[in-house]
């Protein structure tokens, strides 16, 4: 068997298909902060694009079990109770609860991708679980998504894209095909960054957009770890996402 693996950089650049797996990725920080709520012992993430669904859906949930966390152009809505740093979703405010989560890309890019037979999120902090589970599964046809930034591409998440494949190449036993130039080319960034993947990431344009309009120093370390996280963050229903 070989495995076809292909990254678009955003979600308009996805082909209208259905594919057996889809991974979802914004290092900065969508899917970097999903890992680390579900570490930290959430019972589960919906993510919209929509603010007014977020909120409506939320308010039916019961009020102790509930959190709502909204980011737009990298900064906390007003109202919401969290923004999107993976710090602040720490094991004494998220454990036990449904978190309600919508973001300027990252949430969208699940969207697109949400009919896919299994649909992980993946940061670069959990990188070799989610991997591993995609090579347990032995399917043939694995599609990387990157958020991107409004519509455009996006440094760290190609950064990403290229190390789950590279991990995929080594160690899936079936030969795998490279099957676009989106994918050699995150190839290629990740050989030239891996040795530095906090520069990476400061040296993105959203990343410099965070360090402009605040102190993220410590969201910057938590999302440039690279493999220290063993959860594997699944959609389990249309839009939600729970450990796997
Ligand atoms: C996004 O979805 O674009 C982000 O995760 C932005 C951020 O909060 O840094």
């Amino acid at each position: 068997m070989t495995v076809n693996l292909s990254y678009y950089h955003v979600a308009s650049d996805v082909p209208e298909n259905n594919t057996e797996i889809a991974v979802v990725i914004d290092v900065l920080r969508a899917t970097t902060t999903i890992a680390w709520a579900l570490k930290n012992g959430a019972d589960s993430i919906k993510v919209f694009s929509d603010l007014d669904l977020l909120k409506e859906e939320a308010f039916k949930w019961d009020s102790e079990k509930r959190l709502m966390l909204a980011e737009r152009g990298g900064k906390k809505i007003e109202g919401f109770d969290l923004g999107n740093s993976p710090v602040s979703v720490t094991k004494e405010i998220v454990n036990g609860k449904r978190l309600f989560m919508s973001t300027t890309n990252g949430t969208k890019a699940f969207q697109k991708v949400q009919n896919a037979k299994q649909l992980f999120s993946m940061s670069l902090n959990n990188r070799e679980a989610v991997a591993k589970r995609i090579i347990s599964l032995k399917k043939k046809n694995i599609l990387i998504l990157g958020s991107g930034w409004e519509g455009s591409y996006s440094l760290e998440d190609s950064l990403a894209a290229g190390a789950i494949a590279e991990y995929l190449i080594k160690n899936e036993v079936n030969s795998v095909n490279i099957h676009n130039d989106e994918l050699n080319a995150a190839l290629a960034l990740w050989q030239f960054w891996k040795g530095n993947i906090l520069k990476c990431l400061k040296t993105a344009t959203h990343g410099k957009r965070l360090t402009k309009i605040g102190n993220y120093e410590d969201d910057f370390k938590c999302c440039s770890q690279l493999d220290c996280l063993d959860i594997v963050p699944l959609q389990v229903e249309r839009g939600v996402i729970r450990a796997s």
